[in-house]
C-alpha cells in the first residue's frame, strides 16, 4: 500500500466564487480544498498548517472509519484538541475502503466559510467496480453566504435569535452566479465578469458514460440535483454499492456523496444545464446552474433552453420515495445482524434555553466539554465531562411531536452513550415540530466512526410494535448519513465495533452549533495510547509535546 502525504496551508483568502468577493478559508489557496486520491489500504498523511490569525482549526475525515486510529477523526472537542492558529497537526490514517468520501473543517461553523473537499479512493490494482464507465469526475454542491461567518454565529446565539436567512448562492463546484444588478451591490465588491465565477462546466463526448462522484458539503440546504435531458444512474452512496437506480433528479443532504452514470446520449450538437435546486425549505436562493458541454461546443455556450425548474421544494414524499429506493447492490449486501441488542429513540426538537434557540435530542441539547471526550475517557479525568449518560427515549405516548412543545426549555448536558463493545444498536430518529407551528424541518444526520444500515422510514411517530416489523433486514444500504424528514422518523442499525468516541449530528452546520448531537462511546479501554500532538486543551493544557 502506498502512503499519500499533502501538506496543507490552512488561510484566509478573497475569493469571488459567485462573483461576490468575501473571505474564504482555503487550503493551499484553494476553494474548494484539493481532492485526496488514493487507493483502498492506503495511507493518508497530512500536514495541516493554521495559517489562521484568530481561529482554532480541525479538520474531519467524512466517512473514513478510522479504525484503530480514533484520535484522527479530526472533531475538535471529541477527539482531538483544536490546531491553534500558528501550529502544525499531521493527520495520519488508512483509507479502507474504495469510495467517494468527504472532507471538511470540525471547529465552530468554519466549513460553510469553505473549508472542504472530496476523498476519492479507488480499489485495489487489479479489482473494478460492479459498473462501468468511461471517465470519473466529481463535484461538490455547496450553499454559500456573503455574510462571514462571525456574523452568523452571533445572529445565531443572540437573544432574540436572529435567524441567517437563505443562502446567498449555490455553488456547483466552486462556482455560482450571484446576481450583481441587485440593488446595493457595490460594484467593487460584486464583479460580474470575474473568471472565478464561470460555470463549473463538465465537457462530455457523446456517446461515452461518465462517473460523477457528487458530495454535498451545504451549510443548510437540501439539494435536488439534475442535469438537463438526461438520466442519472446511482451505483455508489457514501462508499456502498447501490442497486443500480436510475433518477432524473438525485436529492441529496448535506454529508451525503454518491456515485452516478451519466451517458452522453443526447443531441450533441448543442449543451445542457446542470442545476442545484434548494428543496428542504421555500427559498429565495436562484438554483446553481452549471454546464453540460457536449465536445466539440464551446464549453460556456448557453444551453437553448431555460433551465429545468426541478421539483417543488415542499414535496417531501418525493425524497422520501428516493431515499427508500436505495438499496445495497445484491451480491454485495451485508445484510445486518437480525436483531438489535437495544434501541436510542431521539426525538429531535428545536427548544430553547435562556432565551437562546437550541437543538436536542430527547431534551438534551449537547454542549462540548474543555477536555475532548477520548482524551477525558483515556487519561481517566473524571470530572471532565458528566458521566451520567443521556436518556435512551424520550416520554413516548406524552410527545405531540405535530404540535410546538408545551414547555420548550431543554437542558444543556455533555453527557455520553456509553455503547457495549460489539453489540448491535439501533437508532430511531424521531422528527418534531419546531418553535413554529406547522414546521418540521429536515435534517441529514451523520455518524462518526461507522457506517449504519438503514432500516426504514415513516411518516408520522414511530410506531415501537409496527414499525420494526417493516425493517429492511435483506438489502438494507450502508451509509454514513441519511435524512429524517419532516415529521417522520428514519431508523438505522450499526455495530458498536470500532474503539474510541464518535460523534452523531445533524450535518446542518448551525443546528450542530446549536446542539443537536450526541455523543458514542465504545470499547475505549482498547483504544491505543493516544499521541500527545492531539492534547494541550482543557485538563491536558500544559502537556509536553512530542
Ligand atoms: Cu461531516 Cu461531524 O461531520
Ligand atoms: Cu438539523
Amino acid at each position: 500500500a502506498a502512503t499519500h502525504e499533502h501538506k496543507w496551508e490552512v488561510e484566509y483568502a478573497f475569493k469571488s466564487p459567485d462573483c461576490y468577493r468575501k473571505l474564504a478559508i482555503t487550503i493551499n489557496g484553494q476553494y474548494p480544498g484539493p481532492t485526496i486520491a488514493a487507493r483502498q489500504g492506503d495511507a493518508v498523511v497530512v500536514t495541516v498548517r493554521n495559517g489562521l490569525l484568530t481561529e482554532n482549526v480541525a479538520i474531519h475525515w467524512h466517512g473514513i472509519r478510522q479504525y484503530g486510529t480514533p484520535w484522527m477523526d479530526g472533531t475538535a472537542g471529541v477527539t482531538q484538541c483544536p490546531i491553534l492558529p500558528g501550529e502544525s497537526f499531521v493527520y495520519r490514517f488508512v483509507v479502507e475502503r474504495a469510495g467517494t468520501y468527504l472532507y471538511h473543517a470540525h471547529y465552530g461553523i468554519q466549513r460553510q466559510a469553505g473549508l472542504y473537499g472530496m476523498i476519492e479512493v479507488s480499489l485495489p490494482m487489479g479489482e473494478s467496480e460492479p459498473f462501468s464507465y468511461d471517465f470519473d469526475r466529481s463535484i461538490i454542491l455547496a450553499d454559500w453566504y456573503h455574510a462571514n461567518t462571525y456574523e452568523q454565529f452571533v445572529a445565531l446565539s443572540s437573544v432574540p435569535f436572529v435567524w441567517i436567512g437563505d443562502p446567498s448562492s449555490i455553488l456547483i463546484q466552486g462556482r455560482g452566479k450571484f446576481k450583481c444588478s441587485t440593488p446595493g451591490m457595490e460594484p467593487e465588491l460584486c464583479n460580474a465578469t470575474s473568471p472565478e465565477c464561470v460555470p463549473h462546466v463538465l465537457t462530455v463526448v457523446a456517446g461515452k458514460t461518465y462517473r460523477i462522484r457528487i458530495g454535498s458539503l451545504t451549510s443548510l440546504a437540501a439539494l435536488s440535483f439534475e442535469i438537463e435531458g438526461h438520466n442519472m444512474t446511482v451505483v455508489e452512496a457514501d462508499g456502498h454499492y447501490v442497486e443500480p437506480m436510475t433518477v432524473k433528479n438525485l436529492f441529496i443532504y448535506s454529508g451525503e456523496a454518491y456515485s452516478v452514470l451519466v451517458t452522453a446520449d443526447q443531441d450533441a450538437s448543442r449543451n445542457y444545464w446542470t442545476t442545484a435546486k434548494i428543496v428542504s425549505f421555500e427559498s429565495s436562493t436562484p438554483q446553481g446552474l452549471a454546464i453540460f458541454n457536449y465536445y466539440p461546443n464551446r464549453p460556456l455556450r448557453n444551453p437553448p433552453t431555460t433551465p429545468p425548474i426541478g421539483p417543488r421544494w415542499d414535496d417531501a414524499e418525493a425524497r422520501s420515495a428516493q431515499s427508500s429506493a436505495v438499496k445495497a447492490l445484491a451480491g454485495y449486501a451485508y445484510p445486518p445482524p437480525r436483531k438489535a441488542d437495544r434501541r436510542i429513540v431521539m426525538l429531535n426538537t428545536q427548544n430553547t434555553i435562556d432565551g437562546h434557540v437550541r437543538w436536542a435530542i430527547n431534551n438534551v441539547s449537547l454542549t462540548f466539554p474543555q477536555t475532548p471526550y477520548l482524551i477525558a475517557y483515556k487519561e481517566n479525568f473524571r470530572r471532565a465531562f458528566n458521566r451520567t449518560p443521556p436518556p435512551d427515549d424520550y416520554d413516548f405516548g406524552n410527545y405531540d411531536i405535530y404540535a410546538v412543545a408545551g414547555n420548550p426549555n431543554a437542558t444543556e448536558n455533555d453527557g455520553v452513550y456509553r455503547l457495549k463493545f460489539n453489540s448491535t444498536v439501533d437508532v430511531v430518529l424521531q422528527n418534531a415540530n419546531t418553535l413554529n407551528p406547522n414546521t418540521s424541518e429536515t435534517h441529514p444526520w451523520h455518524l462518526h466512526g461507522h457506517d449504519f444500515w438503514v432500516l426504514g422510514y415513516g411518516s408520522g411517530e414511530f410506531d415501537r410494535v409496527k414499525d420494526p416489523k417493516k425493517y429492511n433486514l435483506l438489502n438494507p444500504i450502508k451509509k454514513n448519513t441519511v435524512a429524517v424528514q419532516p415529521y417522520s422518523w428514519t431508523a438505522l442499525r450499526f455495530t458498536a465495533d470500532n474503539p474510541g468516541v464518535w460523534a452523531f449530528h445533524c450535518h446542518i452546520e448551525p443546528h450542530f452549533l446549536a446542539g443537536m448531537a450526541v455523543i458514542f462511546e465504545e470499547g475505549v479501554e482498547k483504544v491505543g495510547k493516544l499521541p500527545s500532538s492531539i492534547m494541550g486543551c482543557g485538563l491536558t493544557k500544559g502537556y509536553p509535546k512530542p
